[in-house]
């Protein structure tokens, strides 16, 4: 792929967006970026932290100036937190500098995969598989009207992910020119 544009990965928490994006970023020769890694890193802080401190929507803002600048960049692989579609200057701001790739997760998966999780503030405020549940009822309609692309994540494994979103991308950008 030569002119490649951004690829930004959404998705719920659980859905692999880190391992996914590495691994989709090696294969492509690309940098890779990670919204939540950026986060804290510019604050010192960890995100639980940040919760703590300045509660949900102090992180959302700080998510909001992380998506600013990480989606500036060109030829970058990016991969959002599960919540960056909240806000609508997110959403557009995705849409508008890159191919957004949905990866769908069941909620079972991502029990499976936040089973043990400490470092996500939002899970540890009751029963895990109903904040799921709510999150996923609220945000599943937000990350496909974001996203160019959506692929199926549960039951498979990050490389044939990866090559799923590279075959995909591809017929987006030359649909003549890549293989059926
Ligand atoms: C969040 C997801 C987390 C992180 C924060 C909030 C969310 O990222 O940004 O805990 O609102 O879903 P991951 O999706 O990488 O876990």
């Amino acid at each position: 792929m030569q002119d490649l544009p951004n690829l930004i990965l959404v998705g719920p928490m659980g859905a692999g967006k880190s391992t996914i994006g590495r691994l989709l970023a090696a294969e492509l020769s690309r940098d890779f970026q990670d919204s939540d890694h950026e986060i804290q890193a510019r604050c010192g802080a960890d995100i639980p932290w940040i919760f703590d401190v300045e509660g949900e929507s102090g992180f959302r803002q700080r998510e909001a100036q992380v998506i600013e600048a990480l989606t500036e960049r060109e030829g970058v692989v990016i991969a959002t937190g599960g919540g960056a579609v909240l806000r609508e200057d997110n959403r557009r701001r995705l849409r508008e500098r890159g191919t957004v790739i949905y990866l769908f997760t069941t909620v079972e998966q991502q029990l499976k995969r936040v089973a043990k999780d400490r470092n996500r503030p939002l899970l540890q405020r009751g029963d895990r598989e109903q904040l799921l549940r709510d999150m996923f009822a609220l945000r599943d309609p937000l990350y496909r009207a974001t996203a160019d692309v959506v692929v199926r994540t549960d039951r498979r494994s990050p490389r044939a992910v990866v090559n799923e979103i590279v075959r995909r991308v591809e017929r987006l950008i030359d649909p003549l020119q890549a293989k059926a």
